[in-house]
């Protein structure tokens, strides 16, 4: 995993790799730490720095570690991956060791957040706000009935958006 400047995300489809080829989000050390499937996401420029943003689900494992650590990675690992995406995304940490399962190897970063060997492209974020969806906020009803009406799938995200300090290839 080699350092690069953030101009690297440049040259990538992000709308493309995050919706299709989704991402592994992963909150903790190599030591200790959880990791979840998402394909909701976003990178963009807020408060004059290049920030992502993510959605996570209160229910899932990978929340309260989202919620405790100040980082939290952001791994892209190809379409080569899809069998680990697809096992991170229909498991929870709480039941079993998904690194085991998949063999997927936990590497640390420089800033000692957790990352994974197998990824493309990683990018290394710290938290700088986060929010719960509200019913009430929704100007249009159709996301909030479509995704969280009778409650499939489970509450409403938290939203958090985060600084990108480091992005690696
Ligand atoms: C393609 C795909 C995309 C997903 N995107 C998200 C997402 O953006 N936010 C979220 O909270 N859950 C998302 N999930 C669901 C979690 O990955 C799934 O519930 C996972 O088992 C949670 O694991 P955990 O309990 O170990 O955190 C997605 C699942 C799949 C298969």
């Amino acid at each position: 995993m080699k350092k690069c400047d953030i101009s690297r995300l440049g040259a990538e489809d992000l709308i493309r790799d995050i919706s299709q080829e989704y991402m592994l989000v992963a909150a903790g050390t190599p030591d200790r730490y959880n990791m979840m499937t998402a394909s909701w996401g976003g990178v963009g420029y807020l408060w004059g720095q290049p920030v992502t943003f993510v959605f996570i689900r209160p229910e899932r494992f990978t929340f309260e570690f989202v919620e405790r650590e100040p980082r939290f990675t952001l791994s892209f690992l190809g379409d080569a991956h899809r069998d680990i995406l697809a096992y991170c995304g229909s498991h929870s940490g709480r039941d079993g060791d998904k690194a085991a399962a998949t063999g997927l190897k936990a590497v640390a970063t420089e800033l000692g957040s957790v990352a994974f060997e197998q990824a493309r492209l990683t990018l290394e974020c710290r938290k700088l706000y986060r929010m719960e969806l509200r019913p009430e906020e929704f100007l249009d009803r159709a996301p909030l009935e479509r995704w969280y009406g009778d409650r499939p799938g489970g509450s409403l995200h938290a939203v958090y958006v985060a600084a990108i300090e480091n992005v690696y290839e």
